[in-house]
């Protein structure tokens, strides 16, 4: 049975039955975020308080999601987000990913630390894959990696930067998951309360791979999920700067983006030091607690850096009308991460598609709603009532008061 027929309509559907299958630490792992949740919380309310005003009798008929970026056709603007754990959450969870993306047409960024090997990847999916760097301090180390990513074939690199210290996710240090994994008899405890994923996620990983690794960890560096040192000890990231991700643009032959920002006058930096692109991010809620939402920034990032460089953002996008929210708002494409992970941990690659296909669908039918037939049409004029930071649409006309008749 596909997972519509199961009678999975929504990604919230997918979040509840991700609950059930996955060991609680995990699930919490994936689901949480940082200290109050202010960020997490934040993000999905921006977009629910955005109203969109509907169009009628326009011919909608030919309308399509599709777009491009960066030269290749994708099926709608949206890109699934690097995530560390996505090999937790099925076998091969991150072959699903990709899988899914690839059926779907849209960009998969694989992450450093993910449990399958890149190269493993690209071989058994295929299709429009972006890679995430975390930076090696071992700058030999570092440069030879971004080498290994390009000879693999991957040709849009996405540095992430907004990890300079550890996140304080307290929800990991309560229930013992924390890196390095230590093996107390509470997290013992409670992935065994799930045989289901022991048997379906566990017990293949051993027998076919060992322990999980982070299978794109130099072979100098010890790489089981156990093991010490912390990766804020390999990429040491309090000492990175501009001319890191300088020294790499100078290498690196494709489109390279930054990960992680959410301030105008760092993008402009990273228009200045040669980014194709940013990811405006609060890393779906799991760093900087007060963040703003992505969202929320768009406007005065678009304003601040024009079209010098493509502007994606990502945390919080849930449903397809936050994809359009977040166009006409300015921003390039959205990425997200849980919501395919859910899906993932649902019902492996069918259930990472079945995400995908729930943003399409839905985006699909809120353009027809709005009278929009193109991407490119998709414009400010769509909100009802914005909020002073919403940008104006540009040839807004005042709406005169009107007289209502009397009785
Ligand atoms: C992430 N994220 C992340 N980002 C990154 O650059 N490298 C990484 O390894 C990870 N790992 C990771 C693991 C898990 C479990 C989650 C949920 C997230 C952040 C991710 O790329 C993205 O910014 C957020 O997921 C966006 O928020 P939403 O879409 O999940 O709300
Ligand atoms: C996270 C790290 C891996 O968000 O980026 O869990």
């Amino acid at each position: 049975m596909t997972s519509e027929e199961l009678g999975l309509c929504n990604i919230e559907d997918l979040r509840q039955i991700a609950r059930k299958r996955l060991p609680r630490p995990i699930f919490e792992y994936i689901d949480g975020a940082a200290e109050d949740g202010i960020a997490l919380r934040n993000n999905r309310e921006v977009y629910r308080s955005l109203n969109l005003k509907n169009r009628v009798l326009r011919d909608v008929s030919r309308r399509s999601t599709a777009t491009e970026i960066f030269g290749r056709k994708i099926a709608m603007p949206f890109a699934i987000s690097p995530t560390a754990s996505a090999g937790l959450m099925c076998d091969g969870g991150e072959v699903a990913l990709a899988r899914a993306a690839a059926r779907m047409g849209v960009p998969c960024t694989v992450a450093t630390n993910s449990l399958t090997p890149m190269e493993e990847i690209v071989e058994a999916a295929g299709g429009n894959l972006w890679f995430q760097l975390y930076m090696w301090v071992d700058k030999e180390l570092r440069m030879a990696f971004v080498e290994r990513i390009k000879a693999a074939g991957f040709d849009t690199l996405l540095v992430t930067v907004d990890g300079s210290v550890g996140a304080n996710r307290e929800h990991d240090r309560k229930s013992g998951y924390a890196m390095p994994l230590r093996y107390t008899p509470k997290l013992i405890a409670r992935v065994l309360a799930n045989p289901g994923w022991c048997l379906r996620v566990l017990a293949p990983q051993y027998l076919k791979r060992g322990p999980f690794r982070k299978a794109n960890y130099p072979a100098e560096f010890s790489s089981k999920l156990t093991d010490k040192p912390t990766d804020h000890e390999l990429t040491k990231p309090d000492t990175q700067c501009w001319d890191d991700i300088k020294r790499i643009r100078d290498i690196w032959p494709g489109h390279m983006l930054v990960k992680g920002l959410q301030s105008w006058e760092d993008v402009v930096l990273a228009a200045d030091n040669g980014m194709d692109g940013v990811v405006l991010s609060n890393h779906g809620g799991r760093y900087l607690d007060s963040a703003p939402a992505p969202l929320q920034v768009v406007p005065e990032v678009r304003r601040a850096v024009g079209d010098r460089l493509k502007i994606i953002i990502d945390s919080g996008a849930r449903r397809g009308a936050d994809i359009v929210k977040a166009i006409a708002m300015g921003a390039d494409m959205v990425m997200s991460g849980r919501p395919t992970l859910y899906g993932a941990a649902a019902a492996g690659e069918d259930g990472a598609y079945r995400a995908l296909e729930v943003f399409q669908t839905e985006m699909n039918r809120v353009m027809a709603q709005l009278g929009l037939n193109r991407i490119e049409d998709i414009s400010p004029h769509v909100f009802w009532n914005p909020p002073d930071w919403v940008p104006r649409p540009k040839d807004a006309r005042v709406v005169e008061q009107i007289d209502l008749p009397t009785r």
